[in-house]
């Protein structure tokens, strides 16, 4: 039922915990399944991501695409990390079952509302970047149709 690499980001998720520097923290989670996910961005003055790291409460198809996003947006400019979508994130981990796909849309959008942190601290604005919910339980069917 999962790829291997969801087995392996699951059992050894990479870059779990906090960030005491960070300046970009984003908490997104989904009231239908209870699942939260929380997201530090280490941001540096050329607007590159140094480090990243994340904490999930949640299921394991929640921590394996917490993992992924994390070393996906890592070294990425805040306009590079706007790629990383849940698609991006599915693929990289060589997909999820469709029951699955609304996990990935969590590590997404915390991952924007950890930017949207920091552009809000910083007076920026990122292209393409919009507030995000607090609770994207209402609108995962919207996005989870186009799959
Ligand atoms: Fe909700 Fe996986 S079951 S994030």
């Amino acid at each position: 039922m999962y790829s291997e690499k969801v087995m392996d980001h699951f059992q050894n998720p990479k870059n779990v915990g906090e960030l005491e520097n960070a300046n970009g923290v984003g908490t997104v989670g989904n009231a239908k399944c209870g699942d939260i996910m929380r997201i530090y961005l280490d941001i540096d003055e050329n607007q590159v991501i140094r480090d990243c790291k994340f904490k999930t409460f949640g299921c394991g198809a929640a921590v394996a695409t917490s993992s992924m996003a994390t070393e996906l947006v890592k070294g990425k400019t805040v306009q590079e990390a706007m790629l990383v979508t849940n698609k991006a994130v599915m693929e990289a981990l060589d997909g999820l079952p469709p029951v699955k796909v609304h996990c990935s849309l969590l590590a997404e959008e915390a991952i924007h509302a950890a930017l949207w942190d920091y552009a809000q601290k910083e007076g920026i604005q990122i292209a393409g970047l919009q507030q995000p919910k607090a609770d994207i339980g209402e609108h995962e069917e919207d996005v989870a149709e186009s799959y």
